[in-house]
């Protein structure tokens, strides 16, 4: 089965490959020869989702996924959120949205926070969301090189490692974006299975 998943970023289509297994084959952007700028302007990250995989769906009627993933702290009511990536500028610049965190929460001692994503899905022409989440702390400063974003600041819950200090392999058993994926994987399966018995 034939599957575009809405996004260019090799690093996410290699892991996800590995999620989804060898019963689909994915496709990027780059694989269906889209150049556009995919939109990504909603204020919710189903919202952002579900943009991409439209616009995607509408120009190729293909089964599409897209996904949008954020940081979600309690006491900035859910901030960075959709904005995650770009929260200290459009420069995107990862140290900085930790900078801007960090200082935003100097005084703060509710320090709790979740990561998470949500894959929007059309397939077969139907509209599906799957979200996955993994709740945290967000430490006083900075801790281990390893992963991107906003890891070196978040502790995952009953965890003594921050996302930056772990393997990748360690990080990806509890992910947000592993637990999204996993429930996608899952559909896709379950679809297999019964698409099968009906065939048979
Ligand atoms: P995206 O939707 O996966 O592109 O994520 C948007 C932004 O959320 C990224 O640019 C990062 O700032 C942040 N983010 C997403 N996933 C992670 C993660 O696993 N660790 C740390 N930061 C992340």
């Amino acid at each position: 089965m034939i599957i575009v998943f809405a996004s260019n970023n090799e690093h996410k289509l290699r892991e996800i490959k590995s999620i989804l297994g060898n019963s689909f084959t994915l496709l990027s952007l780059r694989d269906i020869n889209i150049q556009e700028d995919v939109p990504e302007d909603e204020s919710l990250l189903e919202g952002n989702a579900l943009s991409k995989a439209r616009f995607i769906h509408k120009a190729t009627g293909m089964n599409v996924f897209a996904d949008d993933t954020g940081l979600e702290i309690s006491a900035l009511n859910g901030l960075p959120g959709v904005l995650s990536a770009r929260f200290a500028g459009e420069s995107k610049d990862p140290s900085a949205n930790i900078e801007k965190v960090l200082t935003l929460l100097c005084k703060t001692e509710n320090r709790k926070a979740r990561f998470r994503t949500v894959i929007a899905l059309i397939f077969e022409k139907k509209e599906y969301l799957f979200e996955g989440i993994v709740t945290g702390t967000i430490i006083r400063e900075k801790r281990g090189i390893e992963g991107f974003g906003y890891d070196p600041v978040f502790l995952p819950d009953g965890k003594n490692q921050t996302f930056a200090e772990m393997e990748l392999a360690e990080k990806n058993k509890i992910s947000h974006r592993a637990r999204a994926f996993e429930k996608l994987r899952e559909f896709l399966n379950q679809y297999t299975l019964s698409n099968n018995k009906e065939t048979i």
